[in-house]
């Protein structure tokens, strides 16, 4: 089938490059396509230009060994050359909080100018988050605008929304939960479940054998999902929507625990976990989530929905909890140490999850903003995101960089742990104790309080209410 198949990727994000790599390492011929030339001179010569373990050996290999991937800013010729197009492209927040589809529409366009000097069925895949409704009233009729042709009849058209993590996204991209198709008819969506079928066939070929030797599992294919075009756009929200809930559902319960001596969130984590009902899962308790997806796709979800007269009150709720727990961690810190002014604060972690150097809607540039409008000197080390933070904020001009971590604890009254990166995991009580005074925030409740109390360390964490004993 992959003979059959030329595909071409919009976009070379996270989402894009992944995806084009991965379609690629199945043996199907692919294109990635961007309008930054960089980027695509970056691909042809088999080298990432983001931060994503395991990308680097899957783009050399797919480029360079296999000569199955390759990129072009020549987006309609490429188009035209291929059967299959998705769309990557990245939907930005608006400052509105809605969801800005400007290169939506340019990759619509592309793909509507392709088809009109094209002969033969082309199937266009929207895989780029988008409000409901996107690809019926924007897309769809871009296209049939441009190239002069019917949906459903000339192409096939779907909307099959991608739940990647960062940091874990060539691992999900192989090992989905499930695949959703929202398909505008029958062919389209026919047509790519037996794209996905391929893509996760079961044999025990190359393709298998090298994800097994990384990841320790079984190649399989997931559930796939066929359904309608806006019901595939709102699982994507909702799948989001959900997750931010129960993250700011637990830090909500954090908050209340601090209040009860005696009580650790970790512990009430744990025992609701244990229903089934709920799972364990995405019940850290923290300093809040960040990068685009949660904020974006929330806040996007809370713009559509009073655009169509209803009040999203949940949602707005779990927005607010998120602002408010990161500042949770100036709160603590200034309960231990008193005045910020003039103190040296070190944050330990600026992007928002570890395995990353995405710093967007990272909770540590609210924590870093709080604390230096109240006074503090802030002195921050992250493993990989130092270059990206000092774009973020301005904070190159506002804060100091340590070369190392070593380096951040000379001189320094608090450490605010804030991205549970493995090097901090490493951490003992006598590296704090090289500190003016050994106080720790831990915004990821990685640390044994009870070890780091005994060895004279003053801490405090996300969740833990008064020790009585
Ligand atoms: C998320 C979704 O998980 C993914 O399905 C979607 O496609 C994109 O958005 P991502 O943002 O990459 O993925 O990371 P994720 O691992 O989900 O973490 C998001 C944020 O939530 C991080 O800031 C993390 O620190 C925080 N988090 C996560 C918590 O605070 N507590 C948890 O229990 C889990």
């Amino acid at each position: 089938m992959h003979k059959e198949i030329k595909l071409t990727v919009s976009g070379t994000g996270f989402v894009g490059l992944i995806t084009a790599g991965v379609f690629a390492d199945r043996g199907f011929s692919t294109m990635a396509l961007d309008v930054d030339e960089k980027k695509v001179a970056a691909v042809n010569k088999g080298e990432t230009f983001f931060f994503e373990p395991h990308l680097p050996d899957l783009i050399k290999r797919v480029v360079l060994e296999k000569k199955t991937l390759t990129a072009s800013t020549e987006r309609i010729k490429s188009i035209q050359e291929s059967n299959v197009t998705l769309i990557c492209v990245g939907t930005p927040s608006k400052s509105d909080g809605s969801c800005d589809l400007s290169y939506i529409e340019s990759a619509a366009k592309d793909i509507g100018q392709a088809l009109a000097q094209k002969d033969g069925y082309h199937l266009v895949v929207a895989k780029s988050t988008i409000v409901p409704e996107t690809t019926r009233t924007l897309i769809k009729t871009i296209i049939e605008k441009e190239s002069n042709k019917k949906a459903g009849i000339d192409f096939g058209l779907c909307m099959s929304p991608e739940f990647l993590r960062e940091g874990q996204s060539v691992h999900d991209t192989i090992f989905p939960d499930k695949i959703v198709i929202g398909q505008f008819d029958e062919k389209s969506g026919k047509k790519l479940e037996a794209i996905f079928q391929h893509l996760y066939r079961e044999e025990n070929d190359e393709f298998s054998g090298t994800w097994e030797t990384i990841f320790g599992k079984k190649v399989t294919c997931p559930k796939i999902l066929r359904r309608s075009i806006e019901t595939a756009e709102c699982i994507k929200y909702a799948n989001n929507s959900f997750l931010a809930t129960k993250i700011s559902f637990i830090n909500e319960f954090a908050n209340i625990c601090e209040r009860v001596p005696g009580v650790d969130i970790k512990h009430i984590a744990e025992a609701i976990g244990l229903d089934f009902r709920i799972n364990p899962k995405f019940l850290q308790a923290g300093a809040g989530f960040g990068w685009s997806c949660f904020p974006k796709d929330v806040n996007a979800m809370i713009t559509f929905a009073k655009e169509h007269n209803h009040n999203p009150k949940l949602l707005e709720s779990v927005m607010a909890v998120n602002a408010q727990q990161a500042k949770r961690m100036v709160q603590l810190t200034e309960e231990i140490v008193g005045d910020l002014k003039e103190k040296q604060i070190a944050i330990l972690g600026l992007s928002f999850k570890p395995e990353t150097d995405d710093m967007r809607n990272a909770p540590s540039i609210i924590i870093i903003d709080e604390l230096l409008s109240k006074g503090a000197n802030v002195i921050a080390w992250d493993p990989q995101a130092i270059e990206e933070a000092k774009k973020e904020n301005d904070l190159g001009n506002k804060i100091t960089f340590a070369n190392s971590l070593e380096e951040i604890f000379d001189n320094t009254d608090a450490c605010l742990l804030v991205t549970e990166w493995k090097q901090f995991k490493k951490l003992e009580a006598k590296d704090f104790k090289k500190m003016k005074k050994p106080v720790v925030i831990d915004g990821r409740r990685i640390y044994d309080y009870k070890k780091f109390r005994k060895e004279g360390i003053i801490y405090a964490g996300i969740g833990l209410g008064e020790i009585i004993n």
